[in-house]
């Protein structure tokens, strides 16, 4: 069996991200063989070394599950919430596997919200690098004038630097919003939010409707379900894993 970094391990074993694996390693709180580890770049084999998070050895999750849950606004994407407010995770009937979210949904957005075990798949979800294209249904204050919309479909200059290309769609507008979609390629913390707001037009309301391959579709809020093989299939490929 061959050594692997400690991060990619507890990824693959359904742990947690691989950025937040890294995370606890740097905390102290992974030990390998009874010895606490610090360095990103250290090593184990899983099944032969004793590897514990917390204290508590792990091992290799053998199924790996994907779900898709329409967000309700009003939820937080967390597992557990320091104030108390209701998590993804009350939402989820049904599936017994230990899932996380990938990446987050704002407690006020609503919308698709990808949750697996699967540490290597969320990791490439939510990388800038694949590029997965996330398409969100946006209600903005205002009329964006045409120079807005050329903005943000070509790059915004945030704090963190200028967003990358986006597709924008004009779907409808009333007296005082506009109801447009946003196909984005990376996922900044609150980014629409922040894209919008930069050209004058604040959110108002806020739904993922598209992650890659797999869309909302007639998904009730507050409801989850599996992803069929084929859907799982067409999400590996998307971000270049098998095929
Ligand atoms: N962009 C935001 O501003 N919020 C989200 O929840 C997702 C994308």
């Amino acid at each position: 069996m061959q050594a692997e970094r400690l991060q990619k391990i507890l990824s693959r074993a359904g742990i947690t991200s691989r950025r937040k694996a890294e995370k606890l390693i740097l905390q102290g709180r992974v030990s390998v063989n009874g010895e606490i580890i610090r360095e990103l770049g250290a090593k184990a084999v899983l099944g032969k070394d004793d590897i514990c998070v917390n204290g508590k050895a792990i091992k290799a999750e053998t199924e790996k599950v994907i779900v898709a849950l329409f967000k309700p606004r009003s939820y937080v994407t967390t597992l557990d919430d320091p104030q108390g407010r209701p998590t993804v995770v009350d939402l989820l009937k049904g599936i017994s596997e230990r899932v996380y979210p990938v990446g987050r949904l704002d407690y006020d957005a609503e919308g698709l919200l990808l949750m697996t075990n699967d540490g290597e798949l969320a990791h490439r979800l939510q990388h800038p690098r694949y590029k997965v294209p996330k398409t969100y249904l946006v209600k903005v204050r205002g009329h964006p004038p045409e120079e807005a919309l050329a903005q943000l479909q070509q790059g915004i200059n945030l704090e963190d630097g200028i967003t990358a290309p986006a597709e924008l769609h004009i779907l409808e507008d009333d007296k005082k919003a506009t109801w447009l979609t946003l196909t984005l390629r990376e996922g900044r913390n609150h980014q629409v939010k922040r894209m919008c707001a930069a050209v004058g037009c604040p959110v108002l309301r806020l739904r993922r409707t598209q992650i890659g391959p797999i869309d909302l579709g007639n998904l009730q809020p507050g409801k989850s379900r599996r992803l069929k093989a084929s859907e799982v299939r067409a999400l590996r490929k998307a971000v270049g894993l098998d095929g």
